[in-house]
């Protein structure tokens, strides 16, 4: 990818550039926690953005999406912002930047990225954190710390995108280390890297590659309702509820709100569950968490789909060891701890189930967890 973005960008713009690189990211547990001040435990992944990035001496930034064979230009005021809504998450990071005090000025650049869209592999993450990276190297020589970096794609999603999500994806984006996950606690911010290379098995993505559009902003909606349920029971977070304190408060939540809660205090609890499995080295533990997320993300917070049901359900069919719907939901991939020797025939099976029931199998992705945002 390095040498396809560094030739278009000499092609349109001519030599010079500097070149970074941001990589998207997997979770093995702690879905819809981080906004809810809790634990998450993602990796960087070997799949992300890259861009080429040289400062053109004017007030404007000339910016190409080589995978869309499209350009956009704009300044650096807030009332510039961008028609094309790729555009805006690097005009975002530009203001947000700014905002730290990074004296930004114009520049020209060239992105390209191999994170499958629409997969719950935050590819827009990746993006933020590609120019967070390479604005604070080249405007604020690198005075700007990793968390605020991270900070700066999270702000640019809730200011310029419209998601008010967590910190997770920028977190594990900026964060990432090859062969690690990272657990981060969502409140204090405090994290550390756990070595991760299951012995005997694999973690493996199918990936559905539907994406439902729900109606309005149901990712904002979810967020609400914690709030909401947060705010009945007096607290900055659901983090540290228990579920005895949100029984005592059923009576004056709705029952949607009721189950959202529920699903965040229960995923609280598996995080830290597996952890300590995975300390003893046993996955058997890891993936029955995995397989409880799954379905507490489908029938209490409502964020998975028929298909991906569908595709926890074939793997516990063929007794893969723990199978969930990853990220955010509404469409996108299954992350699927699968024993080696299980391995190829699971992913027969699925594609072919699959496919007889949808009309096109599942993309298959290995993870490899690998580093975070880098000059290259
Ligand atoms: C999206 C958001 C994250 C997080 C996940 C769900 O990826 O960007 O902040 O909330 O959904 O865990």
């Amino acid at each position: 990818m390095k040498e396809k973005v560094a030739k278009k960008f000499a092609e349109i713009f001519g030599e010079g550039a500097q070149m970074f690189a941001s990589p998207g990211r997997i979770n093995l547990i702690g879905e819809h926690t981080d906004y809810n001040g809790g634990f998450v435990f993602p990796g960087a992944v070997d799949k992300g953005i890259v861009a080429a990035i040289r400062p053109n001496g004017t007030d404007k930034v000339r910016a190409y999406a080589f995978d869309l064979g499209e350009q956009a230009e704009f300044g650096l005021r807030e009332e510039d912002k961008p028609a094309q809504s790729w555009a805006c998450y690097i005009f975002g990071v530009v203001r947000e930047m700014q905002k730290r005090g990074v004296a930004v000025e114009g520049f020209d650049t060239v992105f390209s990225g191999d994170v499958p869209l629409g997969a719950g592999m935050s590819s827009s993450a990746a993006l933020e954190s590609t120019y967070a990276f390479a604005l604070n190297e080249l405007y604020g020589g690198g005075a700007i710390d990793k968390f605020e970096l991270a900070r700066v794609g999270q702000a640019t999603e809730h200011n310029y995108c419209g998601v008010n999500c967590g910190i997770m994806d920028q977190f594990a984006s900026v964060f990432g280390k090859k062969g690690h996950l990272m657990r981060l606690d969502c409140r204090s911010m405090e994290f550390e890297y756990f070595p991760f290379d299951p012995e005997g098995y694999k973690l493996v993505l199918l990936d559905s590659r539907v994406k439902h559009e729900l109606v309005g902003s149901p990712y904002n909606d979810r967020r609400a309702s914690c709030e909401r349920v947060s705010a009945v029971l007096g607290q900055e977070f659901l983090r540290g509820a228990t579920m005895e304190q949100l029984d005592a408060v059923k009576d004056r939540i709705s029952d949607e709100d009721y189950r959202r809660a529920r699903y965040v205090i229960g995923e609280e609890r598996r995080v830290l569950d597996v952890c300590e499995a995975l300390e003893r080295g046993d996955y058997e533990t890891v993936g029955k968490r995995m397989y409880e997320t799954h379905w507490g993300m489908s029938k209490d917070y409502e964020v998975s789909c028929e298909e991906l049901d569908f595709l926890a359900t074939v793997a516990e069919e063929c007794g893969v060891t723990g199978s969930r719907i990853m990220g955010g939901g509404f469409g996108g991939c299954t992350i699927n701890l699968v024993k080696d020797s299980l391995y190829d025939s699971f992913i027969a099976e699925a594609k072919k189930r699959f496919n007889e029931k949808y009309g096109h199998e599942p993309m298959v992705y290995d993870v490899v967890i690998s580093d975070g945002s880098r000059r290259i």
